[in-house]
């Protein structure tokens, strides 16, 4: 095969961030992106954060959706690379859109909180990288506040998210007694002086422990350190690249982002490993990056915040060949071909009117919800990219139609919100019922503002008992029918019409599945 564009997809770097809110995502991405020069001042991340953060009501969401137009995806170049960091929403506004970004990006960094170890939501987002073997650079930060012993939290990672550690750097020391990090992988030491942030920190080459400068260096902490390497270099497993990238092992830093230590080093490592653009698959083939031909899916949509423009913007990472403005493209599932003359190419920076795009970059597509989420685009080969699933939702409430005469129009509109990806609806098979579906609770104000503002349907809702979703799929149509009679208080149907269990707490759901071996409860759905 002919491989074109070869340097550009090589120096592409598209990745997210995967955390538990408040272990420092926003501090970190803030670092990242003035290393990258994409922003001048400190701070500018974390005041959007903090405007984010004013209020829940919908005004602040309309602001919000504003303002992380601008945040989905930030671009900037750090030593020769491309990098696009794509934003994964945490907090309030946590929800399907958080997954689906993972389903779109080709590595990811995992920011964990010394003194937490492993949360909740980044025990989540872990699951959804391993659906694709997303590859993972593990970043332990506030090793400036006192913490969990180091290898306390490497067993955490390995035991709870199931992936070998490979420390690359250690630390010397944690909180009030924290004196740097020690590089195993170059053997250099970095001394951390508190209340400093600084851009460049000595590096100092220490070949040999035993070496009498690094006592001297470090003071009366150098004799337990020396042990604890001694100790790790018996136990933690090499480096080793392709098991990093084959997601099998995640190499492991400890710094503190706050005060900007260790975040170079970590950026440095992340443009050398992290993989560029890969075969992306597709119902029927993968695709190769290095393919001439345009082609790129849409991961996210998101509505205009001004009313007056009932526009959305399609987020499409780009898989093959290369974006040129007012290329023309076919819209596959509509038939159509349409002419990407507008389309937006997001960069950190206001640099306008980029005119051309690779592999791994993502473009916005204005669009009057003609696309739909999984949607592939591309020049001629009718090709169906696969992997942009839906995910399980984990909350759900029950719609309250306020004017009855509406059921048809809220049928309507429900199914277009849920085609955007911005709510799942379900149908219970014993009642009239509209339930909603989300992984976050933000998704339900979001779609009840929205009904209101855009399709004038006048509606609210209320809590259900319900906390489990899954869709079911079953080979033999005997089984499926006796499962369907059985259980048919807890089936629904889907926006698409498939159908999905409904159970009112995770011990139901396994209840039923040690039932039926034989039916399959899916906790993702590809789109078709
Ligand atoms: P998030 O996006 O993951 O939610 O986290 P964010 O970066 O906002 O960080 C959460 C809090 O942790 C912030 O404190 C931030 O300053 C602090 N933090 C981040 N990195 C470090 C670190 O390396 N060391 C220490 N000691 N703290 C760190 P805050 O009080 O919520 O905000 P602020 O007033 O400091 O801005």
């Amino acid at each position: 095969m002919t491989v074109y564009n070869q340097k550009e997809v090589d120096q592409r770097r598209t990745f997210g961030i995967i955390s538990h809110p408040d272990a420092g995502k926003t501090t970190l991405t803030e670092k990242l992106l003035l290393y990258g020069g994409a922003i001048q001042l400190a701070g500018a991340v974390k005041a959007r954060k903090a405007a984010r953060h004013a209020t829940s009501d919908w005004m602040a969401v309309e602001k919000e959706r504003g303002i992380s137009v601008t945040t989905s995806v930030m671009k900037f170049q750090y030593q020769g690379y491309e990098v696009n960091l794509l934003d994964t929403p945490g907090h309030q506004d946590f929800s399907e859109d958080t997954y689906r970004v993972l389903t779109a990006v080709d590595s990811a960094l995992m920011v964990i909180d010394s003194a937490k170890g492993v949360e909740p939501q980044t025990e989540k987002l872990m699951e959804i990288c391993r659906m694709r073997n997303t590859p993972i650079i593990t970043f332990i930060n506030k090793l400036d506040r006192d913490g969990r012993p180091p290898l306390d939290l490497l067993s955490d990672i390995e035991d709870r998210l199931q992936i070998e550690c490979t420390p690359l750097s250690w630390p010397l020391g944690a909180g009030k007694l924290f004196k740097g990090v020690y590089s195993l992988y170059d053997k250099k030491l970095k001394l951390f002086t508190p209340g400093q942030e600084k851009r460049h920190v000595e590096e100092i080459m220490i070949a040999d422990l035993a070496d009498e400068r690094f006592a001297q260096l470090v003071g009366e902490q150098a004799d337990e350190f020396r042990e604890e390497i001694e100790l790790l270099e018996g136990a933690a497993n090499p480096f080793d690249l392709d098991d990093y990238r084959r997601a099998s092992q995640t190499p492991v830093f400890f710094d503190s982002a706050v005060n900007n230590f260790g975040v170079k080093e970590l950026l440095e490592a992340f443009v050398k490993i992290a993989p560029p653009p890969g075969n992306r698959p597709a119902v029927s083939r993968p695709v190769s990056p290095y393919e001439a031909p345009f082609s790129g899916f849409v991961f996210k949509i998101q509505a205009n915040m001004d009313p007056a423009h009932r526009d959305r913007i399609a987020f499409m990472r780009i898989c093959s060949g290369k974006f040129t403005r007012g290329m023309k493209v076919l819209h596959h599932r509509i038939g159509k071909t349409i002419n990407l003359s507008k389309a937006t190419v997001f960069m950190a920076q206001d640099r306008a009117h980029v005119e051309e795009a690779f592999p791994g970059d993502i473009i916005g597509l204005h669009n009057h919800g003609t696309i739909k989420i999984g949607d592939t685009f591309s020049e001629k080969e009718p090709l169906k990219f696969t992997g942009v699933p839906n995910f399980a939702p984990e909350h759900f409430r029950r719609v309250i139609l306020n004017n009855p005469m509406k059921t048809k129009q809220l049928q309507k509109d429900l199914t277009q919100l849920a085609e955007e990806g911005a709510i799942q609806v379900f149908r219970p098979r014993t009642s009239n019922a509209y339930i909603l579906g989300a992984v976050g609770v933000l998704q339900f104000d979001i779609t009840m503002a929205r009904l209101q503002d855009e399709y004038g349907v006048d509606a609210g809702c209320e809590g259900v008992d319900l906390t489990v979703a899954r869709w079911v799929n079953c080979q033999d149509p005997k089984q499926l029918a006796a499962f369907e009679k059985a259980c048919t208080n807890n089936l629904a149907t889907d926006a698409q019409g498939h159908l999905a269990f409904l159970a009112r707490s995770e011990w139901n759901l396994d209840y039923e599945m040690k039932q039926w071996p034989d039916i399959e409860f899916e906790k993702s759905k590809e789109h078709h």
